[in-house]
């Protein structure tokens, strides 16, 4: 285990080793060593904050990356005023990139006041040759590139910077290597992600992920559940497995195992109370999974099942491979076996070639499911994708009408599928204090819904009792019992 490494045991002097993650040990000493120089000549630590865009999978990155800081010795700080500053980058949707580009103006802005600040970029947007080009040609100033491969070579790249006083660019196309066994620091001490695939195979037409994630890699079973009984022991309550499809789970490994046995395996771990997974894909959600969720104790009552589009006919140039009729005969199964279920979605609106009638299918499956809570898109081109290349892309103004009418259309159904549990007792994991209202503190139920409700700062990381009172459309007020 990692925390049994003690960093002033290896010898720096020494080459590096070869084998991970051993050489990332001996660089995180390296730079332990600068950090304690830049210690004794400014008379307190270098600082480093980390900003994390776009999903689960990157900020559980993020913690990675803030787990190799916190071994070298940096300050973690939440202020982009730090002698570190690193940008885990998303590029889903372009808008997620642009929000990159105008921030890094700021940055170099602190940059001049702080002529030592180093500037790193990491993530799903540097493993875009054109924004890597980009950066390198009107962005100079920033030090580090590295993209979602080599997280867990942070240490052997700051390392580098330092040596070559250039900006180090790193980028791996692919890889085979799941590098286990290095630090986290997790962002809430009660809760954590926890990887059990990475990538992604669907190749969904629109979709850049798998282009920047790479190809599908399940973890070994022991390891996933060895990292759950350590999170455990260290406090842990909530667990949420991560992957892009976890119904995949495990088909690939030698010894293949199903997600719903992986998720029974993890049920058994002492001390984990609640467990959560994202995503689903419908295409291969199976009966298995739908009857351990059903049985099961710990595995939320929430599902987070992206329909992307309701005409059959887009799905199918989606590549999603599941019509109208299977994601509404699936949706039925799961509310009919799991009646108290939370159901929840990701919906993409102007897929090129969409037309209005298609765009209705969508919300007749809207209005038929009655999603809990919907996550809308406006389609965006990612350069690279399939749907990138079809010519008929829908014009903006006829996109944007059909998103206001499927937000409205949304948020109505969730506004009164959020009361259907006034009155009943649950249990809620306290989050945080309620920071608008004092005296209150905010938990999250089973089904994902957040409770508002009086109770003590002390509570935070517990699971308590309460009678939901009063449902305020996406939240809940309550009083604990
Ligand atoms: N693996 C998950 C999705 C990850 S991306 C799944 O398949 O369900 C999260 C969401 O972003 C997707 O569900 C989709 O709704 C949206 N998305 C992905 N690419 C997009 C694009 N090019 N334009 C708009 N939304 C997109
Ligand atoms: Fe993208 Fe589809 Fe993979 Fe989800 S399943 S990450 S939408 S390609
Ligand atoms: Fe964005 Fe990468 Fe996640 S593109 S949505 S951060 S996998």
């Amino acid at each position: 285990m990692y925390n049994e490494i003690d960093l002033d045991q290896i010898n720096t002097n020494s080459e590096p080793p070869s084998e991970e993650p051993a050489r990332q040990y001996y660089f995180m000493a390296k730079c332990r060593e600068w950090v304690q120089r830049f210690e004794q000549k400014n008379n307190r630590l270098p600082t480093a904050c980390i900003r994390t865009f776009g999903c689960q999978m990157n900020a559980k990155d993020s913690e990675k990356l803030m787990g190799i800081l916190e071994q070298i010795g940096f300050g973690i700080s939440e202020k982009e005023e730090a002698d570190l500053v690193i940008y885990n980058t998303c590029t889903v949707r372009d808008n997620a990139n642009q929000r990159v580009y105008g921030r890094l103006g700021y940055l170099h802005a602190l940059k001049k006041k702080n002529p030592h600040m180093l500037i790193g970029l990491c993530g799903c947007m540097i493993q875009e040759p054109s924004a890597v080009e980009k950066i390198r040609k009107s962005y100079g100033f920033v030090d580090l590139l590295f993209g979602t491969h080599n997280i867990f070579r942070l240490a052997e790249l700051l390392y580098r910077r330092a040596a070559e006083k250039n900006m180090v660019v790193d980028i791996w196309e692919s890889t085979d290597a799941i590098v286990e066994d290095l630090p986290a620091l997790r962002k809430y001490p009660f809760k954590s992600g926890v990887n059990i695939m990475y990538g992604c195979n669907n190749f969904c037409s629109y979709c850049i992920v798998p282009y920047v994630r790479g190809r599908e890699r399940s973890r070994e079973p022991e390891e996933i559940l060895r990292e759950i009984r350590d999170l455990a022991a260290d406090g842990v309550r909530e667990v949420m497995l991560l992957g892009q499809n976890v119904n995949s789970y495990g088909k690939t490994l030698a010894h293949p195992i199903s997600f719903a046995q992986l998720l029974k395996q993890a049920e058994a771990v002492e001390g984990i109370r609640r467990i959560r997974f994202m995503t689903s894909h419908p295409k291969d959600l199976s009966d298995e999974l739908i009857r351990v969720m059903k049985e099961s104790r710990k595995i939320c009552r929430h599902l987070h099942l992206p329909l992307q589009s309701g005409s059959s006919r887009i799905l199918k140039i989606m590549n999603r491979k599941y019509d109208k009729e299977q994601y509404l005969a699936l949706a039925k199964k799961i509310r009919r076996e799991i009646p108290d279920i939370s159901l929840t979605t990701d919906i993409i609106v102007g897929f090129p070639g969409e037309t209005e009638e298609d765009f209705l299918e969508t919300m007749d499956v809207v209005r038929q499911v009655r999603f809990d809570s919907a996550f809308t898109f406006i389609y965006s081109k990612r350069t690279g994708t399939p749907a990138a290349a079809m010519k008929n892309q829908v014009p903006e103004a006829v996109v944007k009408d059909r998103f206001d009418r499927l937000l409205k259309e949304v948020q109505d159904i969730a506004t009164g599928q959020c009361g259907k549990d006034t009155g009943t007792v649950q249990e809620a994991l306290v989050e945080d204090i309620d920071h608008k209202q004092p005296g209150m503190i905010t938990g999250r139920l089973s089904n994902n819904l957040m409770v508002h409700f009086e109770g003590p700062k002390e509570l935070v990381g517990n699971i308590v009792t309460v009678r939901l009172k009063e449902a305020k459309g996406f939240y809940y007020i309550g009083e604990m019992i």
